[in-house]
């Protein structure tokens, strides 16, 4: 697996003491233009990429939003999206953004392949439309000359994400997957700074969960008057407008919780660790969201894919076997979302929320070398932090050590099993902008510069990680462990 380069653009989302850091630690802060081709490249690297967005729902107005805290680079062109509802506030608010650039509409239209008949001026495609779509858009879009942005899942089958693999080796444009964590300062800081120094040791466990509770799995509904017609919704594969609104959860669409959220996660294993994993057991279901009466009597929403599903995955890394369980669960939203990487040296905890940012020493490291000096990799955690592994974050003092009073008798009482509290430090990165902000850079910079190498996620990375989730059907079918051969990450 490539290790990214730290994109020049990062330095822009990070305060200037996060930004000191990675940028010393990396030695890969702003590239100075010194040859002619440096210098061509510099003049690349500003220049405005015309862009269009296919998919105009909650992730592509997302994806509008972080583009937008780019100062420079983009101008939107056109839209697609077969639904009004959504394309039109999302083209009005484009329109707004380009203002310092240009004037005029942002073209609206329902049919992708004729927005990009029409606008040939388009160099690069954002695509946010539901997983089975990805696919497809991807090949029109790159066999047309484009540039590609295709959200993650890549494909809601291991063989749509493999034909992605193939249309962008067949085509010449930047082909990005967005999995955003692969340019997020502080994951680029775990992975590139904390991990391959080997302050954690040998890494035995890895552990990931994204617990999205009752809420958040309610059906979504339709807006008043804004249903598409059965006819419309046919044309474009669609089954009912409840399957067009919830496409999360049935697999002609979507790949269901592990998918959307374990893309993310799960993606995280192999990255960090610059490999995949040999052997899989996983195990899931429709345990609660079944169509059957809730506690309010109301009838529950109805998944035809798995509510829940626990993976344990076995990883041969170069330092021995290392395991890495991964949970998706939609019953509960209990302690959130984050992953740990456990090394016999230390643990980090690490989330693209910035509450979840602890690495604690085990009992005799001595990190001296990598926490003093002028860029230490880690600082001391406050005493006092926002601690989310509560339900509800709050202010959390760190416990003194045991003390005696005069008579000798302890005033707490010490269980001797109990381990001793290890010693908490922090990830000094933080990412000031949108989470997806710095990947979209990323891409843009890559289309500026014309360097597919520059890419933080590119097409094969995230085709790896998509057979790494979706072979956890296979096996879920199967109730066996499922051993990975070599093949199934190839292309
Ligand atoms: N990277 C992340 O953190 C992240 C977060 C959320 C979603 N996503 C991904 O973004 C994608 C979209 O998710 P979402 O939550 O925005 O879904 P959504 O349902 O809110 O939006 C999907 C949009 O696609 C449109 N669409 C459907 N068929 C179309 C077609 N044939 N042509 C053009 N447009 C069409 C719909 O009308 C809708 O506006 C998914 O792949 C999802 O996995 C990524």
């Amino acid at each position: 697996m490539s290790t990214p380069p730290l994109t020049t653009g990062l330095s822009k989302f990070m305060d200037r003491r996060a930004f000191l850091r990675t940028s010393a630690v990396t030695g890969a802060g702003v590239c100075l233009a010194t040859s002619k081709s440096a210098i061509a490249q510099g003049e690349q690297a500003g220049r405005t990429i015309k862009c269009a967005l296919i998919g105009c729902g909650a992730q592509g107005d997302r994806l509008r939003v972080a583009a937008a805290k780019i100062p420079t680079g983009i101008q939107w062109v056109a839209v697609a999206d077969i639904w009004k509802y959504n394309r039109n506030p999302v083209a009005r608010r484009m329109e707004f953004e380009n203002k310092h650039q240009v004037e005029g509409p942002v073209a609206q239209y329902e049919e992708v392949e004729e927005m990009l008949d029409k606008h040939p001026e388009i160099e690069a495609v954002f695509i946010a439309t539901p997983d089975h779509l990805h696919a497809p858009f991807s090949r029109l879009c790159l066999e047309k000359g484009k540039s590609v942005y295709c959200e993650k899942m890549m494909s809601n089958t291991i063989e749509g994400a493999r034909d992605m693999v193939k249309a962008g080796r067949e085509n010449k444009g930047i082909f990005q997957i967005g999995h955003q964590r692969h340019s997020n300062p502080r994951y680029i800081h775990l992975r590139e700074k904390i991990l391959k120094a080997g302050l954690l040791g040998r890494v035995t466990h890895c552990y990931g969960q994204w617990n999205r509770g009752v809420a958040a799995s309610q059906p979504l509904g339709i807006p008043k008057k804004q249903e598409i017609p059965a006819e419309m919704l046919s044309k474009y594969g669609f089954g009912s407008m409840e399957e067009f609104r919830n496409w999360r959860w049935f697999a002609k669409y979507g790949g269901g919780p592990i998918s959307d959220l374990g893309a993310h996660q799960i993606d995280m294993f192999n990255w960090m660790y610059e490999t995949t994993p040999v052997s899989l057991f996983a195990a899931g279901g429709v345990d609660y969201y079944d169509g059957t009466p809730g506690p309010d009597g109301q009838p529950k929403a109805k998944f035809e894919l798995p509510d829940n599903v626990m993976c344990l995955y076995e990883y041969q890394t170069k330092d021995g076997i290392m395991r890495a369980y991964y949970q998706v669960l939609t019953t509960t939203g209990s302690q959130g979302y984050y992953e740990k990487h456990m090394g016999v040296n230390g643990s980090a905890i690490i989330s693209e929320s910035p509450t979840y940012n602890q690495v604690y020493a085990e009992p005799g490291q001595d990190w001296t070398q990598w926490t003093s000096g002028d860029n230490p990799l880690l600082v001391k955690a406050p005493d006092a932090v926002k601690n989310k592994f509560w339900e509800h974050p709050r202010s959390w003092a760190k416990p003194q050590p045991k003390s005696y009073n005069v008579t000798g008798v302890a005033k707490a009482v010490a269980d001797a099993r109990e381990s001793k509290a290890l010693d908490p430090w922090e990830i000094p990165v933080i990412l000031d902008v949108y989470p997806h902000t710095p990947h979209v850079a990323n891409f843009i910079e890559s289309v500026q510069m014309k360097k597919p190498e520059h890419l933080t996620c590119n097409v094969m990375d995230a085709f790896k990680s998509c057979v790494t989730v979706l072979k956890a059907y296979e096996c879920m079918k199967s109730g066996e462990k499922y051993i990975f051969k070599d093949e199934d990450f190839e292309v």
